[in-house]
């Protein structure tokens, strides 16, 4: 079991609870388990509403699942491999309103997937996002639409055993989480 993270002031039990797990149970996701967790993206804040996030969803099975694995470097893949679920984040360039690129784009589509990871947790899911795939091959082989940024590749499924994992990544699944101290972060000076 994943220890309890160390939180210095209460915070809602979804967030307290997320964390991003390496070991996937071989257990199958449906459409309509998943769909709730897109609905909690879908109401993120945005730069002009403008929502630049778009989603490319691979079902274990399904071409796009294997699409979108392939992208993935070695490391990831070698964990990966059990997810019922592979996602392709992506964002939008430009504005819609001026045709002027979004800078903010790729915060937005951040925002998106942070309120996709809480709810996948209230819903009893998990979800592993990672920077650790090819990005040039994802754009021209899962994109395909120059408008479009490939930006981060997540897993997502049921908890799996840790036992199923390597010894080094099973040390992890079961740490307890680190971050900095609140003090470190926000300053009121
Ligand atoms: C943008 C991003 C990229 C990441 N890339 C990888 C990755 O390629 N491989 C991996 O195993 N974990 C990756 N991670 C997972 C982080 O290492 C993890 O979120 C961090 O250690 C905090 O742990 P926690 O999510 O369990 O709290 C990534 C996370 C984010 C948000």
């Amino acid at each position: 079991m994943k220890p309890k993270i160390d939180n210095q002031y209460p915070i809602i039990e979804p967030i307290a609870n997320r964390w991003s797990p390496r070991a996937f149970a071989d257990k199958a996701v449906t459409k309509e388990d998943i769909m709730p967790l897109f609905e909690a993206a879908r109401w993120a804040a945005s730069c002009f509403n403008e929502q630049p996030w778009r989603f490319k969803v691979g079902i274990k099975g399904e071409e796009m699942y294997d699409k979108i694995f392939n992208t993935l470097g070695e490391f990831n893949q070698n964990w990966v491999k059990t997810a019922p679920v592979v996602v392709l984040v992506c964002a939008k360039k430009a504005f819609d309103h001026n045709g002027k690129p979004n800078a903010h784009s790729w915060y937005d589509s951040g925002q998106a997937v942070a309120n996709l990871a809480t709810q996948a947790t209230a819903n009893g899911l998990y979800l592993h996002q990672m920077a650790g795939f090819d990005r040039d091959k994802a754009e021209k082989e899962v994109v395909k639409d120059d408008h479009y940024d490939a930006i981060c590749v997540f897993a997502l499924g049921h908890l799996g055993n840790p036992d199923q994992l390597p010894d080094q990544l099973k040390e992890k699944e079961e740490a307890k989480q680190q971050r900095l101290g609140l003090d470190q972060i926000v300053s009121f000076s």
